[in-house]
């Protein structure tokens, strides 16, 4: 079982050179929950979870991890309790399978320290949870894009942080191991605790998943709560300018957005039942 962190921003203002992405945002993750990110693109989602993780230092303000700033914890004491699947990783040439994803077992490993059978069971348990032990011996260049997206998911799964915060995971997927992937996440909150952040494009399956859904527009959180109450008509239409329904899903009874374009719409508008406005 994992140890509750909690994982807060306060006052957070992150930025590239003269432009400024987040500016001044409060924002708390529930421990111990799945929080979905929705927003437009280019609205600074990325953003947000690389400074939550690091890797971006803030213009102003703090990210705050069990009440300490992250920006001043060494990387491997954070990558020991935080680890980030980030939306575009990179992996060195010619690296099999198994070498990229024992590397998410470099937090635990101490200097000179050896492999231990800690880290093989690791290793093997994410590369079975994510259905990619027979790729163990392939080289990551040469996986089909959902392939890939997969053993980095694996990566992040061996690291074994009590907090994940993973970018966009289910690109690249088809839909059955987008299903699949959200699952294991859904099995690693219910069985092990982790607290999960991650950010979709996909906000019907945000909707489904996730406890604690957050809007971010303009770097600014639009709404933020249980799903049924942020994914309204209104909330689609303010946040990425799009007319919709949203009806409750018969699988799940969580909200579904059906997004209405120029083309294709009913002359029955009675079908359907929406919810909110
Ligand atoms: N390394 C960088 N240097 C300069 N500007 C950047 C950098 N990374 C992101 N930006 C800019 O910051 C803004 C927010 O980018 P970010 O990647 O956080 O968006 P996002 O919400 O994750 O979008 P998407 O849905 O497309 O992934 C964009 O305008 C982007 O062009
Ligand atoms: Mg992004």
């Amino acid at each position: 079982m994992t140890t509750t962190h909690t994982l807060a921003v306060e006052r957070l203002t992150l930025g590239y050179s003269d432009r400024v992405v987040i500016s001044s945002l409060d924002l708390v993750v529930p421990p111990g929950k799945i929080t979905a990110i929705v927003g437009a693109n280019a609205c600074g989602k990325s953003t947000l979870l690389r400074s939550m993780s690091r890797l971006l230092a803030p213009r102003a303000g703090h990210v705050l991890l069990d009440g300490k700033q992250v920006h001043r914890l060494p990387a491997k004491q954070l990558a020991r309790t935080l680890g980030l699947l980030p939306q575009s990783p990179t992996a060195p040439e010619g690296i099999t399978v198994a070498d990229l994803v024992g590397r998410g077992r470099n937090p635990h490993q101490r200097l000179l320290s050896r492999w231990s059978r800690e880290d093989d069971a690791a290793v093997a348990a994410a590369l079975d949870a994510t259905q990619t032990a027979d790729l163990a011996d392939r080289s990551v260049d040469e996986l089909s894009g959902g392939q890939r997206q997969r053993v980095w998911i694996a990566m992040a799964l061996a690291q074994q942080t009590d907090l994940l915060l993973l970018d966009e995971p289910t690109t690249f997927l088809d839909v059955s191991h987008q299903v699949e992937v959200l699952d294991l996440l859904t099995d690693l909150n219910l069985t092990r605790g982790t607290t999960i952040v991650m950010v979709l494009h996909d906000l019907n399956l945000a909707a489904r998943y996730a406890d604690h859904l957050i809007a971010l527009a303009s770097g600014r959180v639009h709404a933020a709560g249980e799903p049924a109450q942020v994914l309204t008509q209104e909330c689609v239409r303010a946040v990425f300018g799009l007319e919709s329904q949203v009806i409750i899903d018969p699988t799940s009874e969580k909200p579904l957005m059906l997004p209405i374009g120029r083309h294709h719409v009913t002359t029955r508008p009675d079908l359907g039942l929406s919810i909110g406005t």
